[in-house]
């Protein structure tokens, strides 16, 4: 790949900001939405603070003012998701026209201020409706999404050429159907592995019908890839850090790309293989899509009945950490970007990275956020250092435009570069918003 000589970045590298609909779309009643199974979790009560997304950052109103933020910005591309149940809001038979104009809006809205649309299919908001005549454990939902990626494709399809099928599968499924973390909080092995093989067998209809529908798709799925070290060192845990490994960082792209489950994984998923399911799953990719924030730790599960074989371990407590106390370790990027060019042979786009803390406004009403500028000057230059040494980057996306709801932990933890006062729905430009756009204006000229 060449690279442009006075900026030192690849020559058209690709600059932007991700989001994902619940977290800041809001209006989670208005226009014919239906819930999610995050809108149930809210309901149940199991957020911090008791928060929700019904409001949110109110991006479905306030969409002209988020994309003028972006062009300030100066980004070539916003990675946004469609919420399913806004758009189909039984998760599948009668559209929802007000949800799909919704989109439509957004669309022209960024076409018109040089930002290249790039589409996400699923980031986490499962149809409740769906969830209820099994979800992701039963075979029909590959039906249910290829279903649901035709609409998008044909209704988008025109204008969106950048596709992504799901954000971060390994983190919903097993949070969501192995640890009562996210939604649709189920805790069940089989389950779990049903929901593993069920959601790559929908990536691989949704990459056909795209392929069918959008001349000139350029096509990715979005992985959630981190070291994923033995806590403390320890021998014990090693193969705890081994098994965590395969249900992290491999459990959806070897399939997808290289054809295999990894192999403790592939032994407990053969029940649930079919015939002919790897070729429907290994669909020929133009992109791999990399969500990176920091190192994981394993350890042994004290519990002698174990489903899963390890356990979430701590952090050395002499690492560098986010105010949220994730780790911070550069080098683990750069060595995962290399890691993956040779592993998996495709362009990468970092299509996360960012970092959390308590932002507050200050007393001259700015938001002083020195910690994230820090994380991302040293993300960005170890992702610097790692396509110097070969690997093929093509673009890098901020986790994220807005501070928003952060899942379980609520809107108490802050990721943007902007920041949303919750009650009054006022943005602030961070000092990491700034910094930002010094970096692509120094690299791009724009
Ligand atoms: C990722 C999610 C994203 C956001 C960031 C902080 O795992 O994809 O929605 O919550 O973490």
């Amino acid at each position: 790949m060449s690279h442009d000589t006075t900026t030192g970045w690849p020559k058209d590298f690709v600059w932007g900001v991700s989001t994902s609909s619940y977290q800041i779309e809001g209006a989670a009643q208005e226009d014919g939405r239906a819930p999610s199974i995050w809108d149930t979790r809210c309901r149940l009560g199991k957020i911090a603070n008791g928060d929700s997304g019904d409001v949110a950052c109110d991006h479905y109103h306030r969409y002209r003012e988020d994309v003028a933020l972006m062009k300030e910005l100066g980004i070539d591309a916003y990675r946004f998701s469609v919420a399913w149940p806004r758009v189909l809001p039984k998760g599948k038979g009668a559209v929802n026209f007000k949800g799909l104009e919704f989109y439509d809006r957004l669309i022209d809205e960024l076409l018109a201020n040089d930002i290249e649309p790039w589409l996400c299919l699923y980031h986490w908001d499962l149809p409740q409706a769906l969830h209820d005549i099994g979800g992701w454990a039963v075979r029909d939902s590959v039906g249910w999404f290829e279903d649901y990626a035709t609409l998008l494709a044909r209704r988008y399809g025109d204008r969106v050429k950048k596709w992504i099928t799901f954000n971060e599968f390994s983190v919903f499924t097993l949070f969501g159907y192995a640890i009562d973390w996210s939604a649709p909080g189920i805790t069940d092995r089989d389950t779990h592995l049903k929901a593993i093989h069920h959601v790559n067998l929908a990536h691989g209809a949704a990459v056909d019908v795209i392929r069918a529908h959008v001349p000139g798709a350029v096509i990715g799925a979005v992985h959630n890839r981190q070291a994923v070290w033995p806590e403390h060192g320890k021998e014990e845990n090693k193969h705890a850090a081994a098994l965590l490994d395969e249900h992290w960082n491999r459990a959806f792209p070897d399939p997808q790309l290289l054809g295999y489950y990894p192999p403790m994984l592939g032994q407990a998923i053969e029940p649930y293989v079919q015939a002919g399911d790897m070729a429907r799953i290994c669909r020929p990719l133009d992109f791999f899509g990399l969500n990176h924030y920091g190192p994981i730790f394993a350890k042994v599960d004290d519990n002698p009945n174990s489903t899963w074989g390890f356990a979430w371990g701590e952090a050395p407590a002499d690492a560098d950490k986010s105010e949220l106390g994730w780790a911070i370790f550069p080098d683990a990027f750069r060595d995962e970007l290399i890691d993956l060019t040779h592993r998996y042979k495709l362009p990468i786009y970092v299509t996360e990275n960012g970092c959390g803390g308590g932002d507050t406004v200050d007393e001259n009403g700015q938001v002083i956020d020195n910690h994230r500028v820090t994380y991302l000057k040293r993300y960005t230059a170890s992702m610097h250092e790692a396509i110097e040494k070969g690997a093929d980057v093509r673009g890098y996306f901020v986790w994220s435009l807005l501070d928003n709801f952060e899942w379980g932990s609520g809107y108490g933890p802050r990721f943007g570069l902007v920041h949303v006062d919750y009650e009054t729905q006022k943005r602030t430009k961070k000092a990491s918003f700034d910094w930002y756009a010094n970096l692509i204006k120094s690299t791009h000229g724009k």
